[in-house]
């Protein structure tokens, strides 16, 4: 099979450094170019981290380019709290080397679906801004795009930005109802599906065994980012978001959910950014995206980032 060709829409985090680096070490994967978005931080940082991961990869000629400043509507909701003042705290990165490139996001997302020789898949891992633009702009491009997968919601599991909302949708959650609702097979990898999925206990000091700078990175990374949410949640390790999304795109037979109808509640005074998944479709609407609630082994999907990651 050729390799899958695919844009990543990211806003590094370091959830999305896992899944980038991941996707970088995967021959199965054409990453095509990063496309960045204000989220975890403003944009600027994101793009800067996003130039560093690519080059701590060995891959500095991934193209990346900066998106939107902000969401659709609504203002920016950095979270240094989480990911550290650079949003990749953890490990102490080299300054990019190269700038990222001087188009917009939006208009390479556009310009790359429409030009590519063949149908191109768009993975998701922050707020849906640029998709959501790219779509809006130029709706035909719709029919080059085999899938979106993004990291997002939270239904079974409820939020972690608010008691109904994940992050991710709800930043920008009208940019999730507009991707929700352009007809492109979707599938989504919520926090129902993540919170399934936890690091194996220790696996930083796995990591850094390995010795090469990539793996110490994500070892000095893994250990800044589960601080956190061990300390919210009293658990003892913390699911890669967004790197579990990538898994669920290389190795679906891993991951289990349900074909359902699935909106975003964008103007409820408790539950704005809530996914409200349809999961006994009885709204009578159709079907729009996968929705995934189920990893069968979480080891396993662990064991395979970790060696891909070592081959970096
Ligand atoms: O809720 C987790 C998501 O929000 C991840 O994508 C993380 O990077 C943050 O963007
Ligand atoms: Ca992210």
């Amino acid at each position: 099979m050729p390799p899958k060709p695919v844009i990543i829409d990211t806003d590094p985090g370091q959830d999305d450094a896992f899944a980038i680096l991941l996707a970088l070490a995967t021959p199965e994967l054409d990453v095509l170019g990063l496309t960045t978005v204000a989220g975890n931080m403003g944009l600027a940082q994101t793009t800067d981290n996003a130039r560093r991961i690519v080059e701590l990869a060995g891959r500095g000629d991934t193209p990346v380019y900066a998106g939107a400043p902000r969401p659709l509507m609504r203002a920016p909701r950095p979270v240094p709290e989480i990911h550290g003042d650079t949003g990749i705290d953890g490990w102490d990165w080299a300054p990019a080397a190269q700038p990222p490139e001087t188009g917009h996001a939006v208009d390479f997302i556009i310009n790359t679906v429409s030009s590519h020789s063949g149908p191109v898949t768009l993975i998701a891992l922050g707020p849906q801004t640029n998709i959501a633009l790219a779509l809006r702009r130029a709706p035909e491009i719709a029919a080059q795009i085999d899938r979106i997968v993004f990291m997002g919601g939270g239904f079974f599991e409820g939020g972690n930005m608010s008691p109904a909302a994940e992050y991710n949708i709800l930043v920008d959650p009208e940019a999730a109802r507009i991707v929700l609702g352009s007809g492109i097979p979707i599938t989504a990898v919520p926090l129902d599906c993540t919170h399934k999925a936890p690091a194996p206990l220790g696996w930083s000091q796995t990591l850094a065994d390995h010795g090469t700078p990539v793996m110490r990175a994500c070892a000095g990374m893994m250990e800044f980012f589960e601080r956190y949410g061990n300390a919210k949640y009293g658990t003892a390790t913390r699911p890669l978001h967004d790197a579990i999304a990538v898994s669920a795109l290389l190795w679906p037979e891993l991951f289990d959910g349900r074909h359902c109808p699935v909106d975003i509640e964008c103007a409820g005074e408790l539950t704005t950014g809530m996914t409200v998944v349809d999961w006994l479709r009885q709204t009578g609407k159709p079907d729009n995206c996968l929705w995934l609630n189920a990893c069968h082994d979480p080891a396993e999907v662990y064991a395979r980032m970790g060696a891909a990651l070592a081959r970096l």
